[in-house]
């Protein structure tokens, strides 16, 4: 069972470093933090978890001001890094096309990627999940096909940071219909919280959780990674 923790634009270096004096999780579950680039080295430096960056672009170096290639991650002993977040999507204007070359570029240059994909609340009340997730989906599997390295997290964009989870039931079948394309591990995310993880993570199609406010506290996060080993 794998638990991603995505920070966000919160925690610089020195909340970074607290943070990891008090995060205890227990045995048995696989964590992956996802700091912003500022508070990657300060991640690292503790030495005791897989360490994402929340981006990555598909060029090695040149003339992107804003971006960072994997060989800079690679070199900060940085493992992976997530594509695709809604956030990328919805404010930054990031289309399938540049997560997928991102996805690819990232599994060529030897880095894990989160590949994440869902539907906005529009599109569910339109009927149009499906034709979404395939629309998304097959966008990565064609560039990076069933990499092993690669996990996708299905986050209903609707869920996000919304305090509106989806149910166990709709988020097993988004899972099955995004596994049916591609059979890679598939997350779960949207508003992820210590209460709702065990129930969530008892879906057998689900692999993990990709958790973002709820992963801002060492505790709180820590009970989530119990909620996933139980
Ligand atoms: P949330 O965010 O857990 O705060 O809903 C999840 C995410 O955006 O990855």
């Amino acid at each position: 069972m794998l638990i991603a923790a995505n920070w966000k634009m919160f925690k610089g270096p020195a909340e970074t470093r607290a943070f990891l004096e008090g995060f205890d999780p227990p045995a048995g579950v696989d964590v992956i933090l996802c700091p912003p680039y500022a508070s990657l080295a300060a991640a690292v430096e503790s030495g005791r978890h897989t360490i994402y960056a929340q981006n990555v672009h598909w060029e090695p170096s040149g003339a992107y001001t804003g971006e960072i290639s994997a060989e800079m991650l690679h070199e900060l002993g940085v493992t992976g890094a997530l594509v695709g977040h809604s956030e990328r999507r919805q404010l930054f204007g990031e289309n399938d096309e540049m997560v997928a070359r991102r996805a690819r570029a990232a599994l060529e240059a030897g880095l894990g990627v989160i590949a994440c994909v869902g539907e906005t609340l529009e599109q569910r009340e339109s009927g149009d999940t499906e034709l979404v997730l395939k629309i998304q989906v097959e966008a990565i599997a064609f560039a990076a096909g069933d990499h092993p390295n690669l996990a996708l997290a299905y986050e209903p964009v609707w869920a996000i940071g919304t305090g509106r989870t989806a149910t166990p039931e709709l988020a097993r079948e988004a899972h099955a219909f995004v596994k049916g394309i591609l059979d890679r591990p598939v997350l779960y995310g949207g508003s992820v919280k210590p209460e709702n993880a065990a129930e969530l993570l008892a879906q057998p199609e689900i692999d993990g959780a990709l958790v973002g406010g709820a992963s801002l506290d060492p505790d709180s996060l820590a009970q989530i990674c119990r909620a996933a080993t139980s």
